[in-house]
């Protein structure tokens, strides 16, 4: 069974704009996939559509194996965690622990269901201890963190996250992105990613679907889709810079045949090249 089925979608909101048009999209349980696409692409829409928010006007969204259109959804809702763009828009309760608790209630756990589950979501995103703070009293990276926790209290087996590492500095984008692999590697957590920053992306998934005005425009791994500079044009998008330095260098060093995704893979890369070109100067007798 797959996580989630996304077969030839097409929504429009209430004022016509079609804002996916003939979508599919595939995720197997416990996989990682990222949605990349520039502004207005249709990213938060498609993962709404995915989370039974939206119904498609057109086409079908199952989600481990239930079509969002049936009755049956509702009990599969609870196994989705939806982590919004903007955790304003998540976090409304006068304390974190009230936001944290507000789902794992709904679902009618006991009290004590809901501390526990309270407690370990809170330590697992780092933010035990600030249980009775107002979220409005929150740094952005935090209230990023206490949205994802909210989500994580409902022990999901998908997770949708919109932009998660958006206005979040380096260090904190980081963290955010060892986090979800973390959750992907030990819960076995399905995490879908939309995002707009192709920097993270090599990090966050093992398989990418480009979005453009709510098409998708190729679905591969990230090494593939990154050596596509026109596909990445046609979306408004740059490689990363370890492939824009690749492009550069591939020429003077020769093609590694995919392209290397971090500084790390690039500085190997480049070391391979060098070591390899000192060994052919030795056999030709020459001095290195
Ligand atoms: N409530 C709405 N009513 C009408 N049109 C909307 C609404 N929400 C979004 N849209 C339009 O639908 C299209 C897709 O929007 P969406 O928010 O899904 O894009 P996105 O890829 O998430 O963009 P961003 O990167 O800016 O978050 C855009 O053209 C947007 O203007
Ligand atoms: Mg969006």
């Amino acid at each position: 069974m797959k996580a989630i089925e996304v077969v030839d979608v097409s929504y429009s909101y209430p004022d016509g704009r079609l804002a996916l048009d003939g979508v599919s999209i595939s995720v197997e349980v416990g996989e990682r996939v990222a949605i990349l696409g520039p502004n207005g692409a249709g990213k938060s829409t498609l993962l709404m559509v995915m989370s039974g928010l939206l119904q498609p006007l057109r086409g079908e969204v199952r989600v481990l194996g239930v079509p969002t259109s049936s009755k049956d959804f509702e009990r599969v809702r609870l196994r989705i965690g939806l982590v919004f763009q903007q955790p304003d828009d998540q976090l409304f309760s006068p304390t974190l622990w009230e936001d944290v608790a507000y789902g794992p209630q709904n679902m009618g756990l006991s009290a004590e269901e809901v501390e526990k589950r309270v407690g370990e979501s809170l330590e697992y995103v780092g933010l035990a201890g600030l249980e009775h703070r107002p979220p409005y009293r929150l740094s952005v990276g935090e209230k990023k963190k206490a949205a994802l926790a909210t989500a994580l209290a409902m022990k999901p087996q998908i997770l949708l996250l919109d932009e998660p590492t958006a206005n979040l500095e380096p260090a904190s984008r980081t963290e955010f992105v060892e986090l979800i692999n973390r959750l992907n590697r030990e819960e076995c957590i399905a995490v879908i990613t939309a995002t707009h920053d192709v920097s993270i992306v090599p990090q966050i998934s093992d398989k990418v679907y480009v979005l453009q005005s709510g098409r998708i425009l190729r679905e591969g791994a990230p090494n593939r889709i990154f050596l596509d500079l026109e596909l990445l044009r046609s979306a408004k998008l740059e490689p990363p810079p370890s492939v824009q330095a690749y492009m550069a260098l591939k020429e003077l060093i020769g093609d590694a045949g995919c392209a290397p995704l971090t500084t790390q893979e690039l500085i190997s890369w480049v070391a391979r090249a060098l070591s390899n070109s000192d060994q052919l100067a030795k056999k030709r007798g020459c001095c290195v």
